[in-house]
């Protein structure tokens, strides 16, 4: 029998984790073919829901799923971990400062990435969604020093994701038309999602548009506001389209982007495209046997670059933020 794949989820008990936790033990993360063992994170007032999650679970009868364990130790939950889920966050509350919320988030991250450095498989492959992701995977990466960076990544798929369906209702389009299209920096409101490189049904899809005014004013802001007017809409924030982003961005990492489109990762930088080395920054990204790689080579204009430069300033101070609070 095939070993199962250990897969952490920490936050099991939130939203995200219910809209997830099921669709990962029904194989559609690794694969139809790939046993799991879950293991679930929570703070010790959540475990008895996260064990409600379980006995839902359990009921389920998925044929994949070989285990479930339940903890509040982190050092238990990633032990042998090949896949980790960290979703959850310290949210921002009413009144709250940049750096208290850093700062709160550093007091989870932290520990979780060293746990992940002591006790998680060889081929552990992180992914933070909590927010805020970005700077949250740079914490828990700093405190795995034995873990290669680029195993921590942040999660802008559901960016990219939110981009290409308003790019094809724009253009008469349907998504499986689209490729190629990049989600640039931070997972915040700087993001910027890209359509100069994009291809719709093989046409350069800002040809396609043509209509800068459109893109500045409408397909940007809606696309990096979406979290918010969900919000507004649903009375709840976006925990489906999350964790179906979540399931895309593993699933992508491990078997691999189609031949001739990639897709967008929060990711160390290597200093491409003038985003200064280490900052976690959001590119486009092909992926083969597990790894990703940048695509190397597209040319930046000034629309982009602007928008790309304001997004990585944000990141860079956020970085600067952690360090003087010594949480990297
Ligand atoms: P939620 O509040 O429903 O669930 C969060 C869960 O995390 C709670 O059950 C809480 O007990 C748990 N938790 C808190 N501290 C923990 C710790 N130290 N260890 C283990 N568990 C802990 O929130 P929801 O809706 O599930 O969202 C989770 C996060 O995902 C939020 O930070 C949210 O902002 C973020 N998010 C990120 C997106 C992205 O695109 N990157 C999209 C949507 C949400």
């Amino acid at each position: 029998p095939v070993s199962p794949v250990n897969v952490t989820v920490t936050g099991a008990a939130g939203q995200i984790g219910y809209a997830l936790l099921f669709r990962i033990a029904s194989g559609q993360l690794l694969g139809a073919d790939v046993p799991v063992r879950l293991r679930l994170l929570e703070i010790t007032p959540a475990l008895k829901a996260a064990e409600g999650t379980a006995m839902e679970l359990d009921d389920c009868a998925f044929p994949l799923l070989q285990g479930i364990d339940i903890t509040d130790d982190a050092n238990v939950a990633f032990d042998g971990t090949n896949v980790g889920l960290l979703v959850g966050a310290r949210p921002r509350t009413k009144g709250m400062e940049r750096g208290d919320l850093l700062e709160a988030n550093g007091g989870i991250f932290k520990p979780q990435g060293k746990a992940i450095n002591d006790h998680a498989a060889d081929d552990v492959k992180v992914l933070v969604v909590g927010n805020p992701a970005n700077t949250n995977a740079l914490i828990a990466q700093a405190a795995a020093p034995d873990v290669p960076a680029e195993r921590f990544t942040a999660m802008t798929r559901l960016d990219h994701n939110r981009a290409l369906t308003q790019l094809a209702k724009k253009t008469g389009s349907t998504v499986a038309d689209i490729k190629k299209l990049t989600i640039w920096g931070n997972h915040s409101a700087t993001q910027y999602p890209d359509i100069f490189h994009a291809e719709i049904s093989g046409k350069n899809a800002a040809q396609v548009v043509n209509d800068e005014k459109w893109l500045a004013d409408e397909f940007i802001p809606t696309v990096a506001k979406r979290g918010a007017a969900i919000i507004d809409a649903r009375g709840a924030s976006s925990a489906a389209s999350a964790a179906n982003a979540a399931i895309d961005h593993v699933h992508t990492w491990v078997n691999g982007t189609a031949e001739g489109d990639w897709a967008s990762m929060g990711i160390p930088s290597d200093g491409s495209y003038g985003v200064p080395e280490g900052i976690i920054s959001s590119f486009p990204v092909t992926t083969k046997d597990g790894a990703y790689e940048i695509v190397q080579g597209l040319e930046i204009n000034e629309f982009s670059r602007t928008r790309i430069d304001a997004s990585v300033k944000e990141l860079s101070d956020e970085r600067d933020a952690v360090r003087g609070l010594g949480l990297i």
